[in-house]
């Protein structure tokens, strides 16, 4: 019932020029994937370049953040409308490393949410625990406060304008993933926590995706969970071979 999400987020990597060649050799590798919601998030000077070229294919264009704003006096921001208008569908919110080293809050990821449903965007609000909060017992308290607040004072109609993505940060670039059991019980507690948030049919329709170490090898187990909608993916995304392996997770 819910449609599979996978989402490569390139972060600071790739030119325009190599970003271009990335979703070129990627879109004839998908092409024949139906079934699952394809999204590349280039970095925002390529944005535009990327979008010219998978207009048409089943390939969407996500930015990897904006600001809440439409437009003013903030000088080195881009607000929502204007990634709509470079061509995305999607944006991604509050990824951890925003969180860790450009000062990303709860209050923040709110702002930026709501501002992304407004222009029209799908938001991919992505919340996980530090090592630290796991091993001291914290992994539900962390994720239940970066829940309420990055989804608080969200009309219940515009969760379906929003992604989750769970993203334990000890799992993000280090080769070490969830076991599959351990991501399908914080997923599991994401989609009760939007049950009591919300309502029962918005926790039902509610995509959420696992991120952290989501490797061809390691997807079908994480995805055959069954509160495990999708990935969001680094590493793995940057070539088009093991993004398209990713994506083509069922076949
Ligand atoms: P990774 O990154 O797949 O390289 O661990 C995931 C992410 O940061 O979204």
């Amino acid at each position: 019932m819910r449609i599979p999400v996978i989402a490569g987020n390139w972060k600071l990597f790739k030119t325009i020029g190599e970003s271009v060649a990335l979703v070129d050799d990627l879109k004839p590798l998908v092409a024949n994937i139906h079934g699952v919601e394809i999204v590349v998030a280039p970095v925002f000077t390529a944005l535009s370049r990327v979008c010219d070229v998978v207009k048409g294919s089943n390939v969407l264009l996500a930015a990897q953040d904006c600001y809440w704003e439409e437009e003013g006096a903030f000088t080195g921001e881009v607000a929502p409308r204007l990634l709509k208008d470079a061509g995305c569908s999607h944006v991604i919110i509050g990824h951890s490393e925003r969180r860790q080293y450009f000062g990303e809050t709860d209050l923040s990821v709110n702002k930026k949410t709501k501002a992304a449903i407004a222009a029209g965007l799908t938001a991919i609000v992505c919340v996980g625990e530090l090592l630290a909060d796991r091993e001291a017992g914290q992994t539900f308290s962390v994720i239940e406060a970066q829940i309420q607040g990055g989804l608080a004072g969200l009309e219940a109609n515009s969760l379906r304008h929003v992604i989750v993505a769970y993203e334990p940060v000890w799992a993000i670039g280090t080769g070490k993933t969830a076991s599959d059991a351990q991501a399908q019980e914080v997923h599991a507690f994401i989609r009760q926590l939007i049950v009591s948030l919300f309502n029962q049919s918005v926790a039902d329709a509610v995509r959420i995706l696992y991120g952290g170490s989501v490797k061809p090898d390691n997807v079908k187990g994480l995805m055959s969970q069954p509160d495990i909608d999708g990935a969001l993916v680094g590493g793995a995304s940057l070539k088009a071979e093991s993004f398209a392996a990713i994506v083509g997770f069922d076949s």
